[in-house]
């Protein structure tokens, strides 16, 4: 399965996929790796690797759709099957989401629908839960509101601080998004309306 992953930062989800896929078990073509931010050191890692880069910076477009429009032409110019985000911190656009010709996957930083948007583990914090995780799912128009593929728990210790708790849970990421993607490049994942389900056995 052809794939390309947008980030805007770190690149630690990124990186877990490569590192997956340097072993061989991740059943994928890199095609490319973009960022709306020039210096994302995601661009570094997929470089180190050989994977091609693309940056669209915000500046360098009039308006969000002349960003998208070129980040549709590239997608279909590599002609990739999965787009995956990974950190990508700019919400796509409904008009981004109707005019893809590939599925759209994301990894949020909660168990949805819980603390869906920016700052999710700091939510769970003020919130008081006492656990947390995180989620992969489809992209669709709504915020964090696609179909889950799959998510994953962690405890939520009263100790905690936002930098605590997200490396609990960035640990947990880290484990379970390459497994939701070498299932769907298996084509071991369906979705019917909000229901999603895993062939693991077949
Ligand atoms: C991850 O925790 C990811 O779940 C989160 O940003 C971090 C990126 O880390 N994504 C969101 O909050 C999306 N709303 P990384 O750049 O090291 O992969």
């Amino acid at each position: 399965m052809k794939i390309a992953v947008l980030a805007s930062g770190r690149g630690s989800n990124l990186q877990a996929l490569i590192d997956e896929w340097l072993e061989g078990s991740l059943p994928v073509e890199f095609m490319g790796v973009g960022s709306d931010q020039i210096k994302a050191q995601a661009l570094l890692r997929a470089e180190k690797v050989g994977i091609p880069t693309r940056a669209f910076p915000r500046e360098n477009y009039p308006d969000k759709q002349a960003q998208e429009d070129d980040i549709l032409n590239w997608l279909e110019e590599l002609g990739v099957e999965l787009l995956v985000l990974a950190g990508y911190m700019r919400i796509l656009s409904p008009y981004f989401i109707r005019r893809a010709e590939c599925l759209i996957v994301n990894i949020h930083p909660s168990l949805l629908p819980a603390f869906p948007g920016l700052n999710a583990q700091r939510q769970a914090l003020e919130y008081g839960v006492k656990v947390s995780g995180c989620t992969v799912h489809f992209v669709d128009e709504g915020m964090d509101t696609g179909p889950i593929i799959m998510q994953e728990a962690v405890p939520v210790y009263e100790e905690d601080t936002v930098e605590t708790l997200s490396q609990r849970i960035l640990q947990v990421e880290h484990k379970i998004y390459p497994e939701a993607i070498r299932l769907i490049a298996l084509g071991k994942v369906e979705c019917q309306g909000r229901k999603v389900t895993i062939k693991r056995h077949s």
